[in-house]
């Protein structure tokens, strides 16, 4: 790592907290690189001191590095045996669930794990936290506002009982599927963990960290996890050798807890 992206490195963190060096280097070096060319800087001090009176240089930085891409039901599959397989392992003499959707980008996967419970359970017994490191996806999730691209892979059925109409190919999700969700900031390397989880899915985020990030979060989510509970993972991300975690394998892309 050269000194001006080093030093940049570690003034980024002390501004927002955030370890660049948890994440993958040369894909990030790539990224924010090239946006600082395209905003015409050749070094990285030269920029990050024009942030001190430029928000918006600052927010597109940190916007570039969150990569927020997110859609209903990404990868349909994956959620088909969530609810045939996943959910009749969870709902086996228990009926409430308690779900973390971490890295949730802008809402559309908590969502998507609320209009599915709410097939098999009343809306009081789902309790869906749902975090990301970025406060302006989360303002969006809040909103609840989308455009038909995001809903694509969503069943036609869903689409018309969850979503209302608002003009210019943009649609908002129901109060009564919003009310299931919380929406709250966190650092997946940095913050303390949610507790007594049934189901923790964290799908497309662990690809962007390093080997030891990634093992760090494998181990707190198995410590986040009631016995039994399950995690999903995105459709790369699966884990080698589970066992290391106290995880197993209970189907393609998704692990139970062991201890
Ligand atoms: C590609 S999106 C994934 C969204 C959703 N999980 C999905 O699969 O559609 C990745 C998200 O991870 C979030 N993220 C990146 N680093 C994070 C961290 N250290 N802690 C929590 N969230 C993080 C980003 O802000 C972004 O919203």
């Amino acid at each position: 790592m050269n000194d001006d992206y080093g030093n940049f490195v570690e003034q980024f963190k002390r501004k927002t907290g955030i370890d660049l060096l948890l994440y993958k280097e040369a894909q990030m070096k790539r990224r924010l690189t090239s946006l600082r060319d395209k905003r015409g800087y050749t070094s990285f001090s030269s920029y990050f001191e024009d942030f001190q009176d430029n928000s918006t240089l600052f927010y597109e930085l940190l916007d570039r590095m969150t990569i927020n891409v997110s859609e209903f039901y990404r990868n349909r599959k994956r959620w088909e045996i969530l609810e045939k397989k996943v959910l009749t392992h969870l709902l086996k003499g228990q009926t409430r669930l308690k779900v973390w959707s971490a890295a949730c980008s802008t809402g559309e996967e908590p969502y998507t794990l609320a209009m599915i419970l709410q097939k098999h359970l009343p809306a009081r017994q789902i309790e869906i936290v749902a975090t990301d490191i970025d406060r302006n996806v989360l303002k969006r999730a809040e909103m609840g506002v989308y455009t038909d691209s995001a809903l694509k892979e969503l069943p036609a059925e869903m689409k018309k009982k969850h979503f209302t109409y608002e003009g210019n190919q943009m649609y908002k999700i129901s109060d009564n599927i919003k009310k299931c969700v919380t929406f709250k900031q966190h650092n997946l390397l940095a913050d303390q963990y949610e507790k007594n989880c049934d189901l923790i899915v964290c799908r497309n985020v662990l690809i962007y960290f390093t080997e030891p990030a990634k093992k760090y979060v494998y181990h707190r989510f198995n410590e986040s996890l009631k016995r039994e509970g399950v995690f999903f993972v995105g459709s790369t991300e699966q884990i080698f050798s589970p066992d290391q975690y106290n995880f197993e394998y209970f189907d393609t892309f998704f692990y139970k807890k062991v201890i």
